[in-house]
């Protein structure tokens, strides 16, 4: 989704902010800009689709300046056009902004009545106009305040000014915004991935807070503009990871980095030698704790889906799962002895951080599961899980799904071993089978060879079925999200059993169907379900695992077998063949695979 960058150093900004501008790409857009200050006047240059055209434009129109901002948008209000990129510019100020702006019809209709002419039909455009106007009779801290005041909704601000050579505001309410210190320049960005080419000291600025940035100087401010402390952190440096080496895509680099990044993960909480898990500083007594809400969205929302599943077959407790956007507009109701865990790869969903926001507010127990440990929702939960992938840049969630699963298993075999409803020797057993899974992994994927020409048939059929039960349903979906997300065709996924309750009407001939039946108690039901719909004329994909008993493989279009292992690890192996049909179908039909069509990698708008 939109990404922001700001700059302001002793030599010219404006290549440095292309490269930072090329480092969010990953996260979705649809057009790109840039604005720079030289000899009191402000430059701007935008481009519809990638940075790619932007860079082309700057060899033509030379931009100079020391200092600058920059931004890729993913549209919102108005349509993807170069008009609509940002920065958006008045003679006075140039403004780049992440977010949405509530109530920005109303503000401009009462900048018109006060002469102010609209160039786009973004609601960022609003706010131009609210600083040039403020700044006509108030300072330049007091016409930010001013402005702020004024905004309904979520954002990150980064601001330049004219009049002001070596000067930018940054500001933030919903949407992350960090800061980072370089020698003789420092720098605004929408994440941290965006400076850690430049720097890796960061601080992050929290919701309502803004910040005055000067090449040898940061100062940060709260609403209310009053002078507060920041902590600078130091970020790891991985660079490495956001290359995509000898692969052709992000996507096929992160399917076969699994074997890596789970292990990895296994060693973050395993004890090797006594066959324990390692959750540190848990704040709680498992007394305190009767009941879980899993939150999270799209993908991340399957992996709590899963570990439901988990969670009812080894523990007692109550467990809820949630997709963030309704829970946080649900009338709740909020427990003491409830634990929710929010679950997200970027950890800066802006549905997801809502609903932890929602519960912090009424003092409830937050923990997160996430990948980037730097992310909003890890710093404002109570305790924190991280899933130990690295970067992950394909907008389809691959190594971040399976990481995701791996650690709410990790936390139902824990809590279930505390509260003594798992046993020790079943616990040990599950926690040795769970050290097999990275080399089950690594064998599943070399062994997927038939998909590729299974997938020329779903990229092309008008839609397709992916059918699960139990542990199987929530992989099902996940499969289904997957392949419309990347193949851009129709793709539903359905608990087997809900067949008959209407979607059986959908069966014609020649559909393909995914029908996810490991060897595990389900077995017989849904291999049932299975003939239902070849007797209806669909081709069945089934995707089950090597067992010692043949498959009956009446009727059946194509079989394809995972590697075996004990049931709660089954949905790591299904879930690869569905990465790659994704990843194969949307190759066939020349797709953008790591950057799809409307999508972004993290969702910073609800
Ligand atoms: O960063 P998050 O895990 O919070 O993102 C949640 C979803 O936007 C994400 O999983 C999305 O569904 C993926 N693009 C699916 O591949």
């Amino acid at each position: 989704m939109c990404g922001i960058i700001g700059i302001t150093s002793n030599k010219p900004v404006s290549s440095a902010i292309i490269n930072s501008l090329k480092k969010l790409e990953y996260r979705g857009y649809d057009s790109a800009g840039i604005a720079t200050l030289s000899n009191g006047f402000i430059n701007e240059i935008k481009s519809e689709g990638r940075v790619d055209n932007l860079e082309k434009n700057l060899i033509n129109k030379k931009i100079e300046g020391n200092i600058g901002i920059g931004h890729v948008r993913w549209a919102t209000h108005g349509i993807p056009s170069t008009i609509n990129a940002h920065p958006h510019s008045s003679e006075t100020v140039s403004v780049v902004h992440n977010g949405i702006i509530e109530n920005s019809t109303k503000l401009k209709e009462y900048l018109i009545s006060r002469g102010h002419i609209f160039k786009s039909q973004t609601d960022t455009e609003v706010i131009v106009h609210l600083i040039t106007e403020y700044l006509k009779e108030n300072d330049l801290k007091k016409s930010i305040l001013k402005m702020l005041g004024k905004l309904q909704g979520s954002f990150a601000l980064g601001i330049i000014f004219k009049d002001q050579p070596d000067l930018i505001i940054g500001a933030r309410r919903g949407s992350p915004l960090a800061v980072g210190y370089g020698p003789n320049e420092n720098y605004l960005g929408s994440d941290s991935y965006a400076l850690k080419s430049m720097t890796n000291k960061i601080s992050y600025l929290n919701d309502g807070e803004f910040c005055i940035i000067k090449k040898n100087q940061v100062e940060f401010f709260d609403e209310k503009g009053k002078k507060i402390n920041k902590k600078v952190l130091e970020l790891s440096s991985d660079e490495k990871n956001y290359d995509k080496g000898d692969y052709k895509h992000f996507m096929a680099k992160e399917i076969e980095e699994q074997p890596l990044t789970i292990k990895n993960c296994v060693k973050e909480y395993i004890d090797n030698i006594n066959n324990d898990i390692n959750i540190y500083n848990f704040p709680w007594k498992k007394e305190e704790i009767n009941s879980l809400t899993l939150i999270g969205c799209g993908t991340a929302y399957n992996s709590c889906l899963t570990a439901k599943y988990w969670f009812d077959e080894m523990t007692n407790l109550d467990v809820n799962v949630d997709v963030a956007s309704e829970f946080r507009y649900r009338k709740n109701k909020f427990k003491k002895d409830n634990l929710y865990i929010f679950v997200s790869q970027s950890g800066e969903t802006a549905d997801t951080y809502a609903a932890l926001d929602l519960c912090n507010k009424n003092k409830m127990k937050t923990a997160s599961i996430v990948n980037v440990i730097e992310s909003s929702i890890a710093r404002d939960s109570n305790f924190v899980l991280p899933i130990h992938c690295g970067p992950e840049i394909g907008v389809a969630s691959t190594k971040a799904f399976l990481g995701q699963m791996l650690v709410l298993y990790i936390l139902v075999l824990k809590l279930s071993f505390l509260r003594e409803e798992l046993k020790k020797d079943n616990y040990i057993q599950k926690i040795k089978s769970l050290k097999q899974l990275p080399d089950l992994v690594e064998k599943t994927i070399m062994s997927q060879n038939k998909i590729q020409l299974v997938a020329n048939t779903f990229a092309e059929a008008k839609g397709s079925m992916f059918l699960g039960r139990g542990l199987s349903y929530p992989i099902a979906l996940e499969g289904a999200l997957k392949l419309k997300e990347l193949s851009y065709t129709h793709a539903e996924g359905y608990p087997a059993g809900e067949m008959k309750h209407g979607p059986l009407a959908l069966i014609e001939n020649g559909m393909p169907v995914v029908v996810l039946a490991p060897r595990d108690s389900y077995y017989s039901k849904i291999t049932s379900n299975m003939q239902e719909v070849i007797a209806r004329g669909a081709k069945v994909l089934l995707i089950t695992n090597k067992n010692k008993d043949d498959v009956v493989s009446e009727n059946i279009w194509e079989t394809i077998e995972v590697e075996d292992t004990n049931v709660d690890l089954l949905p790591f192996l299904l879930t690869i063949p569905l990465q790659k049909l994704a990843y194969y179908s949307a190759l066939k039909k020349g797709y953008d695979i790591d950057k799809p069509r409307n999508l972004a990698k993290s969702v910073t708008v609800e």
